[in-house]
């Protein structure tokens, strides 16, 4: 088995993603991971790695900050070692993808330092195996929503706004995080944007927007009834924080493979909302 540890120092692009740090509800503080080891042993187990994962989706200037993590983790590590035989330390994922128009992905230079720090973290450690768990590097970028513009506000509000037919169930992390997501509309891709839009979800919500939040508004070209919406990296923490929240249905899912789309997951219809229900 692996014991989880928390390095008491957190990384990650917001609170709710980072899951290192004195305020994490994750894993066994460094001073606290011998006496693990010791009451896994007396339950006959064996420890044979040591785990963390300080937060997540963070980029190349946080390489500094996990260089930091790696330390912790050869130091107790070595520690460790002295009760048990490690055969591997697991550095968790986390590494980001660029979301905001000035953020940049990792080069193979930043891709190469990160792998540098892991190797001589295992070494110092005298442990064999590292073991990395990323997730949204992989795939974040990968999926796009589409989604159609239902209404536009015609100076009847404050603000300009454009409604589409999805929600923060389809799509949480501009919701839940604040997360910036890229949005443009497809066929008005090479259009000077015009004007300032909320992108509001189709939920009874306040904070059901597309944007990063209700205050900031999307420099778009002009937006009308039936344009569709592209919101890019979309491909994780997508469709697996979605939700079926206040009885709301879920789209298809369409693959792209060599060039060729495929429906990979249909979209949802009323009966699937009630297929659980026990009704006597
Ligand atoms: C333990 C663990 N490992 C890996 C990941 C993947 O993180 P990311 O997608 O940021 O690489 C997570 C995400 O929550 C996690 O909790």
């Amino acid at each position: 088995m692996g014991i989880r540890v928390n390095p008491l120092i957190e990384i990650g692009s917001h609170s709710h993603i980072r899951t290192g740090g004195k305020y994490s509800k994750f894993g066994i503080v460094p001073n606290k991971v011998i006496a693990a080891i010791k009451r896994a042993q007396n339950k006959g187990l064996k420890v044979i790695g040591l785990h963390c994962h300080a937060g997540s989706n963070w980029l190349a200037k946080d390489l500094i900050t996990f260089k930091k993590v790696t330390e912790v983790m050869t130091k107790t590590a070595k520690k460790a070692r002295k009760f048990t035989k490690l055969t591997y330390l697991d550095f968790g994922g986390g590494l980001g993808i660029p979301l905001w128009p000035d953020e940049k992905s990792f080069t193979t230079d930043q891709l190469t330092q990160y792998a540098t720090i892991i190797k001589k973290a295992i070494k110092e450690a005298g442990v064999k195996e590292a073991r990395i768990e990323p997730g949204r590097f992989l795939i974040g970028d990968t999926g796009i929503l589409l989604t159609k513009i239902i209404h536009v506000s015609k100076g009847e509000k404050p603000i300009n706004v454009a409604i589409v037919d999805a929600g923060f169930n389809v799509f949480g992390r501009p919701f839940i995080y604040g997360a910036y997501h890229q949005i443009i509309a497809c066929s008005k891709a090479n259009k000077t944007p015009i004007k300032k839009y909320m992108i509001g979800g189709n939920l009874c919500e306040g904070g059901d927007v597309f944007n990063t939040s209700k205050k900031e508004l999307r420099p778009m070209p002009l937006l009308e009834e039936n344009d569709i919406l592209a919101i890019f990296n979309a491909g994780a923490y997508g469709f697996s924080m979605s939700s079926q929240f206040n009885l709301r249905l879920r789209p298809a899912e369409v693959a792209i493979i060599n060039g060729k789309a495929k429906l990979i997951r249909k979209k949802e219809e009323y009966q699937d909302l009630l297929k659980n229900q026990i009704y006597s």
